[in-house]
């Protein structure tokens, strides 16, 4: 079977280097949402500006140690080549610019829609390997924690939206 080709079918993620592509597409998304998290973080004003400096606080903390873990898994996977920084750096400023435009600069609807896409990143990550045959029992709960504590920064954010006046 062919690898070459893209973009991604369901046939492709039984390739393994499309598996590799995913996740660090995956790494990418992590690191983006780490810095607008972190940014949101330093941003809020008004009221109530120190309830939310403590809500992005906690959105952007817990994203360290996935960054970490995903980076060594991949690592330890595909070997220390397959990270390439710029690569990465690259994949994370396009993910952060596309939110920048569709949220019209509303740092609650970016940090929102980028939660939501991280899910859709990560269930591609998950089938990807699992049709290559290369999800370990140990990858496979670090996506599914992964997915569980994201789904609880979905609805903090969620539910900071539907309260704030539109
Ligand atoms: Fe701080």
């Amino acid at each position: 079977m062919s690898c070459r080709h893209s973009p991604v079918s369901f046939l492709q993620l039984s390739c393994p280097l499309w598996a590799m592509k995913i996740l660090l597409q995956l790494l990418a998304i992590l690191r983006a949402i780490h810095w607008a998290h972190w940014t949101a973080h330093w941003k809020m004003k008004g009221e109530p500006f120190y309830g939310d400096h403590l809500l992005f606080d906690k959105l952007y903390t817990a994203l360290g140690d996935e960054v970490d873990t995903l980076a060594e898994k991949i690592v330890g996977t595909y070997g220390s080549d397959a990270i390439q920084d710029m690569v990465v750096l690259n994949d994370a400023a396009r993910f952060m610019a596309v939110h920048e435009v569709r949220s019209s600069g509303d740092l609650y609807r970016r940090a929102l829609q980028m939660e939501d896409h991280l899910q859709k990143a990560i269930r591609l990550a998950y089938d990807a390997m699992k049709a290559n045959g290369d999800l370990s029992l140990g990858m496979d709960d670090f996506l599914m924690s992964m997915a569980n504590a994201h789904e609880t920064h979905q609805y903090l954010l969620r539910q900071r939206l539907d309260s704030s006046p539109d």
